[in-house]
């Protein structure tokens, strides 16, 4: 699909993304757009060299696509200067393949900060009210009246949420599940969040002054004491080498037997076979996953468990943070 033929500046963009916003910005630009309209879902190397071509100013991809070396220099050879990745995360692109070929490398942050941590925050819920367990029970006509054990999950009101990772994300699901649920605190954060400190504080000295008990907060001086003392964990860190199967089969063993763990990051930074198999020897222990280690794919036996919420990656699948990652992607390219 091609936007403005004759202008100046070919801009490629590897999908159709939400909205107009975006398009209007580099067509008004003297941006020609052309938007591939494969109906691949994750385009190969060689489908992305097609689409580059002899001359492209510019590139908009997607977190499925793998940025290296060769892409890079086939954009720097068709005389482009920016990559700009539809993501806050971009763990598939190999910055310093860019910085060698003088290419220039967007991402979207800010506008998926509180559409991502609603749903961690609604994994968190769902995994500890056991509520898609309970749909499918339904679906499955097998409700035949109330009992008390039916579907017993966790009370999350005075448990406390642990974080690991308190960067915009972290500490915007961290504020959701303090302020939402009453829960207390527990972070691990190579840096001090002091706005989050500061908010849990004063939330705490509010629910005082009503006479009621007050939340609290500790920055954990290990990942591990946050494995350990939280009741819901929720994982926000970058993927990087340091990062890779953070949460492994010995810091599985060490959280409590009903603890429910959610990733809403990347996949990679959970070991998700050795997951399954906590999952298994554990059936009070909880999952909500967006996200996971060979993504589209999970890893065997990952579906059968009951204990686990599993959805596509669509923490970012608002209309209103799709649109805005869209124009950010496009404003990436115009800066460049
Ligand atoms: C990101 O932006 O990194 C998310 O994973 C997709 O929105």
């Amino acid at each position: 699909q091609v936007w403005n033929p004759s202008g100046k500046y070919r801009v490629v963009s590897t999908k159709s993304m939400p909205g107009t916003r975006w398009i209007r910005l580099l067509t008004d630009n003297d941006c020609r757009l052309e938007i591939c309209t494969e109906h691949k879902t994750i385009l190969s190397v060689d489908d992305i060299l097609a689409l580059i071509g002899d001359r492209c100013d510019g590139v908009i991809g997607q977190l499925t696509e793998d940025w290296g070396d060769v892409l890079f220099s086939a954009l720097k050879r068709a005389g482009g200067t920016v990559f700009s990745n539809m993501a806050v995360g971009y763990n598939n692109v190999d910055v310093e393949a860019a910085n060698r070929n003088g290419i220039a490398i967007g991402n979207t942050p800010g506008v998926l900060t509180e559409t991502t941590a609603e749903l961690a925050a609604s994994l968190s819920l769902a995994a500890a009210r056991r509520i898609v367990e309970a749909d499918q029970f339904m679906r499955a006509g097998l409700y035949d009246g109330w009992l008390p054990h039916l579907f017993v999950g966790n009370l999350l009101k005075g448990q406390t949420v642990g974080v690991i990772g308190a960067g915009r994300i972290g500490s915007a699901y961290a504020r959701m599940m303090i302020e939402g649920f009453k829960m207390n605190l527990i972070y691990y954060d190579l840096y001090q969040a002091t706005r989050l400190e500061n908010f849990v504080t004063a939330y705490g000295q509010f629910l005082k002054a009503n006479g009621e008990e007050p939340v609290t907060w500790k920055r954990a001086a290990t990942m591990e004491d946050v494995l350990r003392e939280a009741d819901v964990i929720s994982l926000h860190p970058v993927l990087d080498k340091t990062t890779y199967h953070l949460i492994n089969p010995e810091r599985l063993a060490i959280m409590k037997k009903e603890a429910v763990l959610v990733n809403a990051s990347r996949g990679p930074v959970i070991d998700e076979a050795a997951l399954v198999e906590h999952l298994k020897a554990n059936p009070m222990f909880r999952v909500g996953l967006d996200v996971f280690e060979d993504e589209p794919y999970m890893k065997p036996g990952l579906a059968d468990m009951k204990n686990a919420v599993v959805v596509p990656h669509i923490a970012s699948a608002s209309k209103w943070t799709r649109e805005g990652m869209a124009t950010l992607s496009a404003l990436n390219v115009l800066v460049w």
